[in-house]
């Protein structure tokens, strides 16, 4: 984390399990295929990443946490690099959390709400790849998966159909403090 360069702007993370759709959330904010680079095989991301947007705001593609396929050595390396920068990065002004919207909370994804918390850290919960499911079991899913968080509200996203870009880029703006 000593490493990331400071780029003297307000700065926006994305966290969340690996293959959650982090680096692909990145792009459809940004509306540009193949900027931040995606993959089909979890553990994609093993760097942090920054992506400056219009001289305004920093994004940070972060590697995904819960991939048990690689060594020990690196998995403990990933970790310590994004709890590093998550613990002392005067700049960061929101953690976006991605979750799997199909998915039933996960243990790490309550872990990692929690280290938040305890660093004073905003953050907004988006629960991702809502467009593998039917609208009429989208809604319900969401509202169960903000009770297993402990989360006031989880906002529907879609990298695919562009659902939530709008809502999510409203809580960026407001968090990095431009209009
Ligand atoms: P790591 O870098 O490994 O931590 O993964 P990541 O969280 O950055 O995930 P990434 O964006 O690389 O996406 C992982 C896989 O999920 C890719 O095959 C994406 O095409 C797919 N994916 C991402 N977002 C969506 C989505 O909204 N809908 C659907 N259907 N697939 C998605
Ligand atoms: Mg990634």
């Amino acid at each position: 984390p000593g490493e990331v360069p400071e780029t003297g702007l307000p700065e926006i993370a994305f966290a969340g399990r690996s293959n959650v759709g982090k680096s692909s959330a990145i792009n459809a904010l940004l509306g540009v295929r193949g900027a931040a680079r995606v993959s089909g095989r979890p553990g994609r991301t093993q760097a942090i990443n920054l992506f400056r947007v219009d001289d305004r705001l920093c994004f940070v593609d972060l590697p995904g946490y819960g991939f048990a396929r690689v060594p020990e050595a690196v998995r403990l390396g990933w970790k310590a690099l994004v709890e590093g920068y998550l613990g002392g990065r005067e700049a960061l002004r929101l953690v976006v959390v991605l979750v799997d919207a199909r998915l039933p909370a996960q243990d790490l994804d309550r872990a990692l709400l929690s280290g938040l918390d305890a660093g004073g850290l905003p953050r907004v919960v988006v629960a991702t790849k809502a467009d593998k499911l039917s609208r009429s079991r989208l809604k319900p899913r969401l509202a169960e998966l903000a009770g297993q968080l402990g989360e006031a509200e989880v906002l529907p996203f879609s990298s695919r159909t562009r659902t939530g870009v709008d809502a999510l880029w409203a809580r960026i703006r407001a968090a990095a403090g431009i209009g």
